[in-house]
């Protein structure tokens, strides 16, 4: 039996009404669809219902919806007081908490109810879709269907089928989710599916950038804005979803995946959610929302020095690129030959920390300075010292690059500075992602982009970096620390060998 949810006069039930049940709610009224909406606890629906119309009156307020238009939706989307009035509903969508036993108990009560045919679709973000239909008289009518927050602006919707579900669920749900406006993308029954997964990248490996002294939240944040334009830092990040949240996603990822050393939560967060240093929601988490925003120390405080007369750069992936860059602010740069002559001598490793190039090269440490060309990131520069840098050495390679108009972080030793490492993780995890075959690689890509909101999807991002040269950042990273997160996957292995796109299918 095929599952049919095109049907014009499709009626939907939406159960759970809280912060995602009220705006999925929503989103099916405005699409037209007969709605009706539940909860247990009393009051819930009459508050969600509300909220809902303020919603909407501040969308008549902008003019992005008519007068006629908010009072169409508000007539149909309606309460339902018991599960039975679900009995005519083709779909019912679950939002209520995040809990296997009291989800299965609803599904249970709900199945005495609905007509044969009818579709249940979970919400859930980190349960399982096969594991919640297993404790269903009919598996084969649920599915998943994951919305982000808030529903009415995310475009994004992940469509999961459950290992039981009728073989034509997931592409009726597709349909639905176009049907309703929202953007879907098909994800196999995994742990956090796509999104959830792919985010296990950018804040674990900030958090241990910070751990370890290599930079202060702040300046790992205005790195990846300005030089790898996120539109928000992983600190910012942080702070915006909670502390207690992100935490308890790491840990059922790095849980459900047996332990997998590249989702491992972090040991300083967790100190952080027990202190009650959540976030913007209790005034205080990364930054301080209880006073007015102000300037933090550097982690390194460069003394101010004149531009050097020239600089050395390392003949290395980069250092023609940056020497163009300084011989067009006036600084002389010499790429190779002897270092010798120069107040500084830069360095453009890739997952090497300055320690490694500086001795590799048989430089001096002490006038030796990093800086990262991964990216050619226009909007800031890093430069890395290393224990011995010489104060002198490291003002003169700030004063250079700052020549050319771009601020400058300067940070302590890290293999793979801060924007190579963070990057790099993204696109490990996402290559992950599609060896396991969660999704196709593109889907990869469009979940991350509208999920995460990153610039781009983490195939795409690999892609333009050079996927040979992202390889050279994790496996320096391993070698260095002979830390098995940082293991490349084969999928990324394979395409840099190759010398194709990250995208390329098997
Ligand atoms: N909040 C998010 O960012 C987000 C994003 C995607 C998915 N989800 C998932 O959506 C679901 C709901 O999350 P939320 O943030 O809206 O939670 P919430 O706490 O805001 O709302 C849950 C609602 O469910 C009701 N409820 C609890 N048990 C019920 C039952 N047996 N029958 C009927 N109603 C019941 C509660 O009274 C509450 O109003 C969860 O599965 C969650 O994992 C949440």
């Amino acid at each position: 039996m095929a599952i049919n949810l095109d049907r014009p006069d499709l009626f939907v039930a939406v159960i759970g009404a809280g912060a995602m049940g009220r705006g999925i709610a929503q989103v099916c009224a405005q699409a037209g669809l007969q709605t009706v909406l539940y909860d247990a606890r009393d009051g819930a629906i009459a508050e969600a219902l509300t909220a809902v119309g303020k919603g909407l009156d501040g969308q008549v307020a902008k003019g992005r919806l008519s007068a006629e238009d908010k009072a169409g939706v508000m007539q149909r989307l309606r309460p339902m007081t018991s599960l039975a009035d679900a009995a005519s509903a083709g779909l019912v969508i679950e939002a209520i908490v995040e809990d296997l036993g009291v989800k299965r108990d609803l599904f249970r009560a709900l199945e005495k109810h609905l007509a044969a045919d009818a579709v249940i679709a979970t919400n859930t973000s980190s349960l399982s879709v096969t594991e919640i239909a297993a404790g269903c008289e009919r598996p084969q009518r649920v599915g998943g269907l994951h919305f982000f927050n808030p529903p009415p602006a995310m475009k994004l919707v992940e469509v999961i089928g459950g290992l039981r579900s009728d073989p034509t669920m997931v592409d009726a749900l597709v349909a639905f989710a176009r049907r309703i406006g929202k953007q879907p993308i098909v994800a196999t029954d995994t742990p956090g599916f796509v999104v959830n997964h792919a985010g296990r990248a950018y804040g674990p490996e900030a958090l241990r950038i910070v751990a370890q002294g290599i930079a202060s939240p702040r300046e790992v944040d205005t790195l990846m804005k300005e030089a790898a334009g996120f539109r928000m830092g992983p600190f910012e990040l942080l702070d915006l979803i909670g502390a207690d949240i992100t935490h308890a996603v790491m840990e059922s990822i790095f849980a459900r995946y047996y332990d997998e050393p590249m989702y491992q939560p972090s040991a300083q967060l967790s100190v952080r959610v027990a202190g009650g240093l959540l976030g913007r929601k209790t005034g205080q988490g990364f930054y301080d929302y209880t006073e007015a925003p102000k300037a933090s120390a550097p982690t390194i405080a460069v003394a101010p020095q004149t531009k050097p007369a020239s600089v050395w750069i390392a003949d290395e992936d980069g250092g023609n690129d940056l020497a163009l860059l300084l011989n067009a602010a006036g600084i002389p740069a010499t790429v190779g030959g002897s270092p010798d002559a120069h107040a500084v001598n830069i360095v453009t490793p890739l997952g090497e920390d300055c320690t490694g190039a500086a001795l590799r090269l048989k430089l001096d440490p002490a006038r030796t300075v990093a800086v990262d060309m991964f990216g050619r990131f226009k909007g800031r520069h890093t430069a890395m010292k290393n224990p011995l840098t010489a104060p002198d050495a490291l003002g003169a390679a700030v004063a250079a690059l700052a020549a050319t108009g771009t601020p400058v972080t300067a940070i302590n030793d890290s293999t793979g500075f801060v924007v190579q490492r963070l990057l790099a993780m993204i696109v490990n995890v996402g290559s992950r992602i599609a060896e396991l075959r969660v999704a196709a690689p593109a889907d990869i890509d469009t979940a991350v982009e509208l999920g995460l909101n990153y610039p781009r999807g983490p195939l795409a991002l690999g892609d333009m970096l050079g996927p040979a040269r992202v390889l050279a950042v994790l496996d320096g990273m391993q070698a260095a620390t002979h830390d098995p997160k940082y293991r490349a996957t084969a999928w990324l292995r394979r395409r840099a060998a190759l010398g194709v796109s990250l995208r390329t299918p098997d």
